[in-house]
């Protein structure tokens, strides 16, 4: 969800863009793959990044850590966001579907995956949520899945809208859509976020631009893909998530939600 405002001072979209451009002129290319925790044009994230290097547990030796879930619980239906109302949402309708794949490029089969997104006005039904954009009565916006025998995911949704958030004076989010996996196959749940080729808002956004490395970041964007497409019904982007190496997909930072 959107991040409350952390200041009263005004700073203006100018100086954070500037911000933004003297950290990526200073980035000497040393292949950073996850955002910095601590990026100051993302000012929550000086408030919230981690200060301690991280614990390592064991999951067997602390049971309630380890993923559990019953394949039984996630049904096929779970995966079309665009049902379970008493019509249809507005907006886009959109396939979005991928591979979860390991370091080595073999497929995960079988693990859960999580999204939850604002409406196609940018606007999250949840209470913290109360810009002035629509709250669509057909469209919850969360649903999940799990990975078949290939690795797949498949969802079908409404393309998000921008939404603003309080980062900065007229801050506005670039279309997401945020993702969780976690399953039997691996310990640590991978909670990142999906974007949309060709959005003008990529170059002003603190979130997106926090991983600094350009090749890390362009790995978030999916691919428009016409294979994917339902003729007079829907679009379709692809988009894999790799859970470890050095094409590690980013990892949502600070735990944030915005
Ligand atoms: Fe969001």
């Amino acid at each position: 969800m959107k991040a409350a405002a952390q200041s009263a001072r005004v700073v203006s979209q100018r100086a954070i863009t500037g911000e933004i451009a003297r950290i990526a002129a200073a980035y000497q290319g040393r292949g950073e793959v996850q955002p910095r925790l601590d990026y100051p044009p993302y000012r929550s994230s000086l408030l919230r990044h981690p200060r301690s290097p991280f614990v390592c547990v064991d999951p067997d030796e602390v049971e309630c850590w380890a993923p559990c879930f019953g394949n039984h619980e996630v049904e096929p239906r779970d995966a079309d966001l665009t049902a379970g109302h008493p019509g249809e949402p507005i907006g886009e309708r959109i396939i979005v579907t991928g591979r979860l794949l390991d370091a080595t490029g073999k497929p995960v089969a079988a693990q859960l995956v999580e999204i939850w997104q604002a409406n196609a006005a940018g606007r999250y039904n949840h209470e913290l949520d109360q810009h002035p954009a629509p709250i669509d009565p057909n469209f919850t916006g969360a649903g999940r899945c799990l990975t078949g025998p290939d690795g797949t995911y498949r969802f079908l949704t409404i393309k998000p809208g921008p939404y603003p958030w309080r980062n900065h004076q007229n801050a506005w989010r670039p279309a997401h859509i945020h993702f969780s996996v976690f399953g039997t196959a691996f310990t640590q749940r991978l909670v990142t976020q999906m974007y949309f080729p060709g959005d003008p808002l990529f170059g002003l956004d603190p979130i997106y631009q926090s991983i600094v490395d350009p090749v890390a970041r362009q790995r978030l964007i999916a691919t428009y893909d016409h294979d994917l497409t339902q003729p007079e019904y829907a679009t379709g982007y692809r988009w894999d998530i790799v859970l470890a190496g050095t094409r590690r997909t980013w990892t949502e930072p600070n735990g944030d939600h915005d």
